[in-house]
């Protein structure tokens, strides 16, 4: 599917690195009537169109937010369907992307998580380890600040060892969980919400951020290529002068 927009667009200007909360399930399924697990399944369906699109693109990196570490705070019954559908897509996973190559990897803290859940993180990342293409990494159970107490936690077991003796931004980087990818170049946040939500809150200091009102479930490549646009015609200074 060419679009009119798709023309627009400057493939030699792709973001490197995308970013996306994926918000406004429950809200979706709302309007119709549905139950929020509805909204989710319909979500999880959107998330496979827009991996492909990445890939299709040529974007390197795509990074989404799937389960925050206050998500937990949910009704028992909706958290316990979302870790269903998130088992059910990691098992899918390589099948539905057959062809592509795509590596997946999941960020985020494992403590909390089903061990089914872990398991089959664990299979789906050896599994696609060794694939160049698109870097697709899934943000379960995922805090900002709790990566940080992470890092943190990491540093000071490493000065008591006598590894490192100073702190600076790549010793930081280099311990949070997305160690080894670059900066995200765009957010994208869906359904209307301004606001980061405890995502990539180190990783995202220069990003581009891009909001839209459109629900997550309706979500589409014409969407996306919209924001790659938008991205398209922003100067990133970075702090200098252009
Ligand atoms: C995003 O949709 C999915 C997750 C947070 C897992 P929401 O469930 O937050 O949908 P809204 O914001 O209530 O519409
Ligand atoms: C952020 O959305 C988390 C995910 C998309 C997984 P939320 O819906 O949980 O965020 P808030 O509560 O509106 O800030
Ligand atoms: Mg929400």
């Amino acid at each position: 599917m060419l679009l009119k927009k798709n023309k627009e667009i400057d493939v030699n200007n792709i973001p490197k690195h995308i970013a996306i909360i994926m918000d406004g399930n429950g809200r979706w399924a709302k309007k119709r009537g549905l139950s929020r697990t509805m909204g989710h399944r319909e979500g999880s369906r959107t998330l496979k169109k827009i991996v492909e699109a990445c890939y299709k693109l040529g974007v390197r990196y795509l990074t989404v937010y799937a389960f925050s570490t206050e998500n937990w705070s949910r009704p028992k019954e909706e958290v316990d369907d979302l870790m269903k559908l998130l088992l059910e897509y990691l098992k899918n996973a390589e099948r539905e992307l057959k062809g592509k190559n795509v590596r997946i990897r999941v960020i985020g803290e494992r403590r909390n998580l089903p061990e089914e859940i872990v398991n089959e993180i664990e299979r789906v990342q050896k599994n696609t380890e060794h694939i160049e293409g698109l870097d697709f990494i899934i943000a379960l159970n995922y805090g900002g600040r709790q990566e940080l107490v992470d890092a943190v936690s990491h540093i000071v077991e490493d000065v008591r060892a006598g590894l490192i003796s100073e702190v600076n931004e790549d010793i930081i980087s280099q311990r949070l969980y997305t160690s080894g990818i670059p900066d995200p170049d765009l957010l994208i946040r869906t359904s209307g919400e301004m606001r980061i939500s405890n995502f990539l809150i180190w990783q995202c200091c220069y990003t581009e951020f891009y909001f839209c009102d459109v629900l997550w479930p309706d979500f589409s490549e014409e969407h996306l290529i919209e924001a790659i646009i938008s991205y398209q015609g922003r100067q990133r200074r970075f702090g200098g002068v252009k």
